[in-house]
C-alpha cells in the first residue's frame, strides 16, 4: 500500500496529541516531521509537549519548533481547556531527543523539496507555520498534495460566536492558506463537536492495558473537564483526530465542497470561516468541508489504534 507521507502540524494539546497517537498507529501515514505552533499554550510549552507525546509513541521523527506567535496578533493561550502545561493530567516521559535544530518553516520546506512525492500537512493548530511556509516558499505549494486542516466552522464558532480557536488566534494566516490554492479538507466544528468519545469508552481505552492506551485515557480524563462545564457534551470532542481519520477513513464522513473565506476584520467576527453554503458568490469551492461523520465507527477507529500499541511491534 502507498503510504501517504505527513508532516504533522500543531498545538498540543489534548486533542492534537490524540490526533498523533492515531496518526503514529496508521500503516497508511508515513510521519517525516511534527512541527509545533503557538496555540493552546506557548510555542516553548507546545514544543515541550510535542517531544514528550514523540517519545511517548516512539515517533523518532525531527520536531522543530514554529513561530512564536501569531502573523499579526498577539498570543491568545487556553489554559482552561488544556491546563497550563498545555497537557495537563499524566505524567509524561521526559523527551529522548532533542528539538531540531531548523525551525518549523525550514524543516518543513527541506522535506517538501527533497521528497520525490508531493507532502500532506495536517496542522491541528493556528495556520501560523503553513501561511509562513507560503510566505517563504511559494514555489513548493505545487509539491503538497493536500491539508487536512482543525479549524473554523461554517455554523458557528467556540472561541467567539461566530471563530473557531485555531482560525481566530491567527485569521490572516488561515486567510492565506485558505486562498492558497492548495486543495483543503477542513475539519471545522460542524463534525469535530459530533466526534465526542464518551466516559465509557475512556474506561474501554484504559483497559487495552497498554502505556499508551493509559495516557490516552487519562488525557480524556483532564480534557473532558472542559466539555461538562458545557451544554450538550456527552462526552470530548477530540477535535484535531479528526483531521487524521479524514485521511486514513474517507468513507465515514459526509463532505461538502464550499467556497470559504476567512474574516480577517471587523469588531464582531475575525477569524469567522464564512461558507458560500448557498453558492451566491458564484466562486468555485476551494474546501472540502467535512460536515458530518458516523461517530460510532470513530470511535471504533480509534479504540484499535490505542489497542495496536500493545501489540508485539509488527
Ligand atoms: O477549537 C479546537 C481547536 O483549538 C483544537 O485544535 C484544539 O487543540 C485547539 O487548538
Ligand atoms: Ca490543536
Amino acid at each position: 500500500m502507498r503510504r501517504i507521507p505527513v508532516i504533522l502540524d500543531g498545538d498540543p494539546g489534548h486533542d492534537d496529541a490524540i490526533a498523533w497517537v492515531l496518526a503514529n498507529a496508521s500503516p497508511m501515514l508515513d510521519i517525516k516531521a511534527v512541527t509545533s505552533v503557538c496555540g493552546n499554550q506557548t510555542m516553548e510549552k507546545t514544543t515541550y509537549n510535542a517531544l514528550r507525546i514523540c517519545t511517548l509513541i516512539g515517533l523518532n521523527v525531527p520536531v522543530a519548533k514554529g513561530r512564536v506567535k501569531p502573523l499579526l496578533k498577539e498570543p491568545m493561550v487556553a489554559p482552561n481547556v488544556h491546563g497550563q502545561s498545555g497537557l495537563d493530567g499524566p505524567k509524561l516521559p521526559e523527551p529522548a531527543f532533542e528539538v531540531s535544530d531548523m525551525d518549523a518553516v525550514t524543516l518543513m520546506a527541506k522535506i517538501i523539496e527533497e521528497s520525490d512525492e508531493p507532502i500532506t500537512l495536517v496542522p491541528t493548530g493556528p495556520l501560523t507555520n503553513i501561511a509562513a511556509l507560503f510566505l517563504a516558499h511559494p514555489e513548493l505549494k505545487s509539491k503538497i498534495e493536500h491539508i487536512y486542516i482543525m479549524g473554523g466552522g461554517i455554523h458557528h464558532g467556540n472561541w467567539a460566536p461566530a471563530a473557531e480557536f485555531n482560525i481566530q488566534v491567527d485569521p490572516e494566516a488561515a486567510d492565506i492558506v485558505f486562498r492558497g490554492g492548495v486543495p483543503i479538507t477542513m475539519a471545522g466544528l460542524d463534525v469535530t463537536e459530533k466526534a465526542q468519545i464518551y466516559p465509557e469508552e475512556f474506561d474501554i481505552i484504559r483497559n487495552l492495558g497498554n502505556p499508551v492506551a493509559k495516557t490516552v485515557a487519562e488525557w480524556f480524563d483532564f480534557f473532558f473537564q472542559y466539555h461538562k462545564s458545557l451544554k450538550g457534551y456527552r462526552g470530548a470532542a477530540v477535535h484535531d483526530a479528526v483531521a487524521i481519520v479524514a485521511m486514513t477513513n474517507p468513507e465515514i464522513f459526509e463532505t461538502k465542497d464550499l467556497y470559504v473565506e476567512v474574516e480577517t476584520c471587523g469588531d464582531y467576527c475575525p477569524g469567522a470561516t464564512i461558507g458560500d453554503v448557498k453558492h451566491v458568490t458564484g466562486k468555485e469551492p476551494n474546501v472540502h468541508v467535512l460536515w458530518n461523520l458516523d461517530r460510532d465507527a470513530f470511535a471504533k477507529i480509534l479504540i484499535n489504534a490505542c489497542a495496536s500499541y500493545g501489540e508485539v511491534s509488527k
